[in-house]
């Protein structure tokens, strides 16, 4: 691969690139198992003739289906630009680079800007994001994921970094922007200066919570005590707590450090999570703090949710170790009956597991909430193949790991309990009208066919049926007594997605995936009031081969009652469509388009933005 195409790539898919699994040929028996799983299911999923997988709720009332989503379906789209139905409109509410104080200057088209002018700017690639009240006030908290280095440095060859001041750049353009937000007569605009805009980013000092903070693991030179810790990056998915905080989850952290010697030995559980002495952009070459020959230590600081503040620009971040450390994809939280905070989380690389967390104590309304992240209990899902499956608790008799290495290697100990390995899982979305959740595993071309970096074989079967899976599916899980916090489940496939247009096998998809809704790769998740479920892509958008006629990135709407789904949003050529959120009055959906093509938004001959946009109705109705 050219070192052009290499820059174009998706941390998930560089870091497979650079770290590809062994291929994986003993497990015969493994794969036959699988594969006579693999025709039971794909008989009866692709063509929806029985129970088995898919969900019996959308099968049983499949004839009374409604259309709860009130506009008219659009088709696939290969242009650069957004479409919507009939009906709704969109325009640009804030873009990489675009200033958050006055007296600074937007983005300079010929290089990119420079560190000073982008740490007082939006930052890049958008992601999730939340948005919160203080009185009449609407705060935004948007996750900037990575950056499009020959984008930001397009005064360097190749986009890679010639001195400290890029780095600098470069980390300032990473992180969260928040930023107070208002609805004029000409649509949606940021608050220039508002006491409430800030940017946070891979400096920021926060502080290490929850059982792994103080750990001889986590002790640096500059921070002995291991207690607080510069900055977080790679932020993905996004979480709110019920007392109004914002989480923010650590992603792809690995690929941000190098070493100096590059035959530097590293310890065996930097292996499991992808830590190698070669990183994407260089930091460590200006940056010792990435150098891990200099700071060993450094990269178990990173790879777990922050809980912030939104509202108050002075709070410091603080890391929740007692969540784990994996690649974390979003913080889905929801209180259980008798109180007790449910987080649900997917550690978004090949064959890696679903946790959830529950907090020891209950969520008092007024009440301290300092604990509730802090002190709980770990799980990491078990799926069956009956459509039984049970939340399998990290514990140190469990494990045979102390309660602090469960928090800093919590992959190994998921392996240790024997988790599921699954097919990539992204974004978590509770059903707030019923007690049920839904996990997007969005693809994983090594089902079957490899391990995952612990070892753990990926069997076909279960909630993960398609070998070499290109497509991706929902899954969901009812608790069995109607309660988040129970250990036991069952499960069943909301959708698996796929191209009817090509293929007649398991690759065509479910029963509820049509010539007219077809997609692949589901990513961002999120429940509307109305409790349906938009769902956003992040696949392949060549629109050739098996994925001809799919288009571009998109976003669809899904009525988890019926099992019907339907296309609301097309993106931008390029884009991945990532990231959604609702104006407190709920006539505005605020969605991210990240990474999109060259002239979008800004029209021919400018550099590409990744960017927040405002979708609404014409007639100025709730939207969601
Ligand atoms: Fe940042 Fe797994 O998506
Ligand atoms: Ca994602
Ligand atoms: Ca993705």
């Amino acid at each position: 691969m050219r070192e052009h195409d290499i820059d174009e790539l998706s941390f998930d898919d560089y870091d497979e690139l650079r770290d590809p699994r062994p291929e994986d040929n003993g497990f015969d028996a493994v794969v036959d198992a699988a594969m006579s799983r693999r025709g039971f299911l794909g008989g009866v999923v692709a063509f929806g003739s029985g129970a088995a997988v898919m969900g019996t709720t959308f099968l049983a009332s499949e004839a009374q289906a409604a259309n709860r989503f009130g506009f008219n379906p659009i088709p696939t789209s290969t242009a650069n630009t957004i479409t919507l139905p009939e009906g709704y409109e969109w325009e640009v509410l804030v873009k990489w680079g675009q200033p958050l104080w006055s007296g600074t200057p937007d983005v300079d088209q010929a290089t990119g800007g420079t560190a000073e002018t982008q740490a007082r700017a939006f930052g890049d690639n958008t992601d999730g994001m939340a948005i919160f009240a203080k009185g009449d006030k609407q705060i935004l908290a948007v996750n900037n994921e990575y950056i499009q280095n020959k984008v930001l440095l397009n005064n360097r060859e190749d986009g890679k970094a010639i001195n400290a001041d890029d780095v600098q750049k470069m980390k300032n353009a990473h992180g969260i922007s928040i930023l107070e937000i208002e609805e004029g007569a000409n649509g949606w605009d940021v608050v220039l200066d508002s006491e409430f805009n800030r940017r946070i980013t891979i400096d920021t000092p926060m502080e290490l919570t929850g059982p792994a903070a103080g750990h001889d693991l986590l002790k640096t030179d500059a921070d002995p005590m291991a207690k607080t810790v510069l900055g977080t990056w790679n932020n993905c998915g996004n979480g709110e707590t019920p007392w109004g905080t914002y989480l923010t989850c650590e992603e792809n952290f690995n690929g941000y450090f190098g070493s100096a010697d590059a035959e530097q030995e590293l310890p065996a559980e930097f292996k499991r999570y992808g830590i190698k002495t070669k990183s994407r952009y260089g930091f460590e070459k200006f940056d010792d703090r990435f150098d891990l020959s200099k700071n060993i230590n450094e990269p178990n600081r990173h790879g777990y949710i922050v809980e912030i503040d939104a509202t108050d620009p002075t709070s410091t971040p603080k890391k929740r170790t007692a969540l784990g450390r994996f690649k974390h994809e979003n913080a889905e939280t929801v209180l259980a009956a008798d109180g007790r905070v449910v987080v649900y989380m997917g550690d978004d690389e090949r064959g890696e597991f679903l946790y959830k967390f529950v907090s020891k104590d209950a969520y008092v309304e007024g009440g301290s909430t300092e604990g509730l992240l802090s002190d709980g209990q770990l799980y990491v899902a078990k799926f069956n193949d009956d459509l039984s499956g049970e939340w399998i608790a990290l514990t140190p008799e469990a494990t045979g790991m102390t309660a602090e290495e469960i928090c800093i290697h919590t992959r190994v100990a998921g392996s240790k309990v024997g988790a599921t390995t699954m097919d990539r899982p992204e974004w978590v979305a509770v059903n707030p009208l019923k007690v049920e959740a839904y996990c997007a595993l969005t693809n994983n071309k090594n089902r079957g066919l490899k391990t995952n970096a612990g070892g753990d074989e990926t069997p076909v079967g279960g909630p993960n049926p398609r070998e070499a899976n290109k497509f991706g599916q929902i899954v969901r899980w009812r608790p069995v007594n109607g309660d988040h916090t129970d250990t036991k489940f069952t499960w069943d496939l909301y959708v698996m997605a796929g191209n009817p247009t090509i293929f007649d096998d398991d690759r065509a998809g479910s029963a509820n995936v049509n010539t007219g809704n077809m997609f692949n790769s589901p990513d961002g998740m999120q429940f509307d009031s109305k409790g349906l479920l938009w769902i956003q892509t992040d696949g392949d958008y060549k629109n050739e081969g098996d994925f001809a006629g799919q288009g571009n990135n998109q976003m669809l709407i899904g009525d988890p009652a019926t099992g019907e789904i339907v296309r609301f949003m097309t993106g931008p050529n390029r884009c991945e469509v990532t990231g959604l959120c609702w104006s407190l009055d709920r006539r505005t959906a605020f969605v991210g388009i990240q990474h999109p093509a060259a002239d979008f938004p800004d029209g021919p001959g400018t550099l590409p933005r990744s960017c927040v946009v405002a979708v609404k109705r014409t007639d100025g109705g709730v939207i969601g």
